[in-house]
């Protein structure tokens, strides 16, 4: 309805000090993050929030009328980043300068180093929210269950059962290495779409729209991820919104394409690939060889911007088979050691000692006869 106020969520993502290591947060940090966004609240200048964190990332959910890119609510965040750092500092818990690329805030929190994924809609009758974040992987990681969620009716029968989603969904596409912008049409453009989308280090599924109305649907938080002439100059801690049901994927139809554990890019020292292990909150611990990787799912309903939940959604047994999947495929993966395709192609790899390796051995390099 015109006129109706517009509620926006914002996700910020941020990794500001790891316990122990990389591997989870401590509870401090959470701490101060509710206390920054509780005392935010009570003063009005959100509606509502929440704190999540999966590995040593932390989530934070807030509610506002402000809009997308409000330079208040990105504040707000940075200024609850900066406090957990301090805290993180004071512990000296582990890597607490890696998340933040800046030292003062600037207008935004584009290319400062947090992620944020932001989405704007009039609140339907109900508006059922799907907010999951992943650790241990890279910005990529959303493509293909994003594909499956929105292109493919073998993962979504509503794309043929429901006739708000016939006429199917647009996915808006970053091109990570030129820092270009492409929006694509599924079913029209689908073999397009899907020659894209699945060079995942290149690019990336940033947000997905109903064709019908351009009633916005999901987003990344890598959207605003930190693109600079095309580089990306720090690491997103990966976070997707959905929303659900009526004339959008089912909550089902969503988590259903989790139950798939694929491989994903960014496991060990950003450098290796694994499988994306869907996890309950508590088992968001990613321990062995720093992973697998892991995805958590927190579930809510928004009602009058406030956050109703979270129900932790990969906290069920339907998940067991892909959890244990994960462990077979991270078995095998593992035994391939520093081979191709574990480790990441050298191009992709996070940390290299490639240039040092060959510039030792450049006078035993022979020219072939
Ligand atoms: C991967 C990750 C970890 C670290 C690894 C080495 O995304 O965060 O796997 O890369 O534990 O950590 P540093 O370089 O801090 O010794
Ligand atoms: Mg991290």
């Amino acid at each position: 309805m015109p006129g109706e106020p517009k509620v926006t969520l914002s996700v910020a993502t941020a990794d500001v000090g790891g316990f122990v290591g990389h591997v989870s947060i401590h509870p401090e940090l959470l701490d101060t993050a509710k206390e920054r966004l509780y005392g935010a609240r009570e003063k009005g200048a959100i509606i509502d929030f929440h704190v999540l964190r999966c590995g040593d990332d932390i989530e934070l959910l807030m509610t506002h009328e402000n809009g997308p890119d409000d330079r208040e609510v990105h504040e707000l965040a940075w200024n609850t980043f900066k406090a957990c750092q301090e805290a993180a500092v004071e512990l000296k818990l582990y890597a607490a300068e890696k998340g933040m690329v800046r030292d003062v805030f600037t207008g935004s929190l584009r290319r400062m180093g947090p992620g944020i994924a932001e989405i704007e809609f009039i609140e339907r009758k109900s508006e059922p929210v799907l907010v999951l974040m992943a650790n241990k992987t890279s910005v990529g990681v959303w493509n293909l269950p994003l594909y499956r969620i929105f292109a493919d009716p073998f993962n979504t029968p509503g794309l043929i059962l429901d006739p708000a989603m016939l006429d199917g969904f647009s996915f808006r596409i970053l091109d990570l290495k030129e820092g270009k912008e492409i929006t694509l049409r599924s079913p029209e453009e689908m073999h397009y779409l899907l020659a894209l989308a699945g060079s995942v280090s290149r690019y990336v599924i940033s947000s997905v729209h109903r064709n019908s109305d351009r009633e916005p649907v999901a987003v990344i938080s890598s959207q605003k991820c930190n693109i600079v002439g095309g580089k990306i100059t720090a690491r997103c801690e990966p976070a997707v919104v959905f929303r659900c049901h009526v004339g959008f994927p089912a909550v089902g139809e969503v988590m259903e394409a989790f139950a798939f554990p694929h491989l994903v890019e960014g496991w060990m020292r950003g450098s290796h690939i694994g499988p994306l292990m869907p996890v309950p909150f508590y088992e968001a611990n990613p321990t062995r060889f720093d992973g697998p990787p892991r995805v958590i799912a927190a579930g809510f309903q928004v009602t009058d911007g406030r956050l109703i939940g979270p129900h932790d959604m990969f906290d069920d047994p339907s998940f067991d088979e892909a959890r244990r999947t994960a462990n077979q495929v991270t078995d095998y993966m593992r035994r391939h050691g520093p081979f191709q395709p574990h480790r990441m192609p050298q191009s992709e790899m996070e940390y290299t000692a490639m240039p040092i390796v060959l510039d030792k051995l450049k006078d035993k390099f022979k020219k072939i006869e």
